[in-house]
């Protein structure tokens, strides 16, 4: 049977997490993880913090304390947020664990007996004043391709482009201000040109139907500007030590380790539970899916298959589904601005209502082009969409089952042609939301998610059970019994995107048992005679005055 390897990208543990990570990442791979456990197959779903790179010994040196005393206060906090989102990791690891410094170490001694590394010496960027050599965020400058003025000195996150820190035009160190002088320095790099025509064969002939048009569309335009040789060793002090004596003092590049942690993480999740940590990393049987946001797209379609390619043992993602970017009020998200929805500030301003924060951000997510997040259709979403269609269903049904039957499902007595209609409709839906999910169109899903409960709805206005109590009791008890199906399907088929909800609509309707996808609507969920509970509450209406304080508070909070 085949597996899955669902990898979600490894927040950088320099601080919370915000909206436009969960929406970007942990969304979409949630409810894909959630999804394929629900239809039966074997899945395993990995994380962990990102504990190393210069972003981290940056937030170090604002808040005067040291890299550890960071990566421990945020992996917490990130690691908290995750768990209260109901985000379904099999595993959440870190890279400054003891695995992983064995594993990236592994894997580049790997790559370094093999010869597939090219050690040179060269000009690299130096600053004078504080004695340090500027990679990454260090240092920034202009984009060559762009002309962004504040590209760094291995990405311009604006066009996404990869950089050397040497491409930088009008370089400036981030430490001192200062202009660089040029030092040599010895580094060992991944010719990244030597895979380009694998990348290309695989990526713009093999995928060129069933990957996302953003994430086909950059790595042509990055072939097509042909791909150089990466240094894959930094000289920093905050890092996994190059494992060769040669190379004492450096450290590698926190994007060699960084994926790497993911195949750490799957170790440390097989010693935990018995598990072949071979059978998802060098089994073809095995699909890799990468979530990830449209910053990374470089590294996990170009450099990390490069260097799996390098090592030879290696299965390669069937997928990498990247989001692009989630905007607030129609503005940039922004740490330095500190324009963004904290998720750990969230779950304190609406303790239950991770499920509607997910619903939303489904319901707007990023999937082909940016996409925005406003407060008022935080609340219209929730107060007209979760409170009227799906609440509002399930309580009609539960309250009219509860004042006719005394909260016991009554047996059907005959279907009508409509009847029957309503069934087929409600399982064409569960059949559409399967297979949107499988190609990562969560945005269509959801809908139909709430299309179910819309129809459900509709039955009962069309239907008027409640009128019929008296003068054909069969029809309203079939009525009800159809009605308290799609009620159970909801439950089911909603817990992908709202797990919360779908946990408590099962302990309305007293579901024990797990059933799998395709059997959702099959009758057998919810039998004539089972007693269900007389509690109906799911959503409550987001009042004006809690969105107004979010509008204040962003405001208040604004740099
Ligand atoms: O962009 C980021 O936040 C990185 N920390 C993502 C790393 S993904 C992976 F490769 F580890
Ligand atoms: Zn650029």
């Amino acid at each position: 049977m085949k597996r899955y390897l669902i990898t979600a990208a490894l927040p950088y543990t320099n601080g919370p997490i915000h909206i436009g990570h969960l929406s970007g990442v942990y969304i979409p791979a949630d409810i894909y993880s959630r999804y394929l456990r629900l239809c039966g197959r074997e899945v395993v779903f990995i994380c962990g913090s990102d504990e190393h790179g210069v972003a981290i010994s940056i937030k170090a040196s604002k808040e005067k304390t040291t890299p550890k005393s960071i990566i421990d206060k945020y992996d917490k906090v990130i690691r908290k947020s995750f768990e209260t989102f109901g985000i379904s990791f099999d595993n959440y690891s870190r890279t400054s664990r003891q695995i992983h410094y064995d594993t990236a170490s592994e894997f580049f001694q790997k790559l370094n007996s093999s010869k597939k590394f090219i050690e040179m010496t060269s000009d690299q960027l130096y600053d004078n004043s504080s004695k340090k050599f500027l990679a990454d965020r260090f240092v920034s400058g202009t984009c060559p391709l762009c002309s962004n003025k504040e590209a760094y000195g291995d990405q311009c996150e604006k066009c996404g482009s990869s950089l050397n820190a040497t491409d930088l035009v009008n370089p400036k160190s981030t430490l001192s201000g200062d202009k660089p002088i040029l030092k040599k320095t010895k580094h060992w790099y991944l010719p990244l040109n030597k895979y380009e025509n694998f990348i290309k064969d695989w990526i713009l002939v093999k995928h060129k139907d069933d990957w996302k048009i953003n994430v086909y569309g950059q790595v042509k335009s990055w072939i097509e500007q042909g791909l150089k040789p990466r240094a894959v060793t930094r000289d920093l002090d905050w890092g996994i030590p190059v494992p060769t004596k040669e190379a004492e003092g450096k450290v590698l590049y926190v994007w060699f380790d960084a994926p790497i942690g993911y195949i750490s993480s799957t170790k440390e999740w097989a010693l935990q539970n018995k598990k072949k940590w071979e059978d998802y990393w060098k089994n073809d049987e095995t699909e890799l899916v990468h979530f990830i946001g449209k910053d990374n797209i470089v590294f996990h379609c170009i450099i990390f298959p490069s260097m799996l390619k390098a090592h030879g043992e290696y299965i390669l993602p069937k997928n990498v589904p990247a989001n692009e970017f989630l905007n607030l009020e129609g503005d940039k998200i922004s740490t330095s601005k500190n324009w963004a929805v904290w998720i750990h500030e969230y779950l304190k301003d609406f303790p239950d209502k991770q499920d509607v924060m997910r619903y939303v951000l489904t319901a707007n997510m990023p999937e082909t082009k940016d996409s925005d997040f406003s407060w008022k259709d935080f609340q219209a979403k929730n107060n007209n969409e979760l409170v009227a269609i799906y609440g509002n269903y399930v309580n009609r049904v539960v309250v009219l089952i509860n004042k006719y039957y005394e909260g016991k499902v009554p047996a059907p007595k005959f279907y009508t042609n409509k009847d029957k209609e309503i069934i087929n409709s409600v399982k064409l839906l569960r059949d559409k939301i399967g297979f949107a999910i499988e190609k990562f169109r969560f945005r269509e899903s959801n809908s139909e998610m709430i299309n179910i409960a819309r129809i459900g709805n509709k039955y009962l206005a069309d239907n008027e059970p409640w009128k019929l109590i008296n003068i054909d009791p069969g029809r309203t008890k079939t009525i009800l019994f159809i009605s308290i199906q799609i009620v159970s399907a909801l439950a089911f088929l909603s817990e992908p995107f709202l797990p919360f909800t779908s946990s408590k609509l099962k302990e309305i309707l007293k579901i024990k048992k797990q059933i799998i996808w395709n059997d959702i609507l099959n009758f057998n969920i919810i039998k004539p005679g089972q007693k269900i509970s007389k509690e109906s509450f799911l959503f409550e209406k987001v009042e004006d005055k809690a969105i107004s304080n979010q509008y204040q508070k962003l405001e208040r909070n604004k740099k």
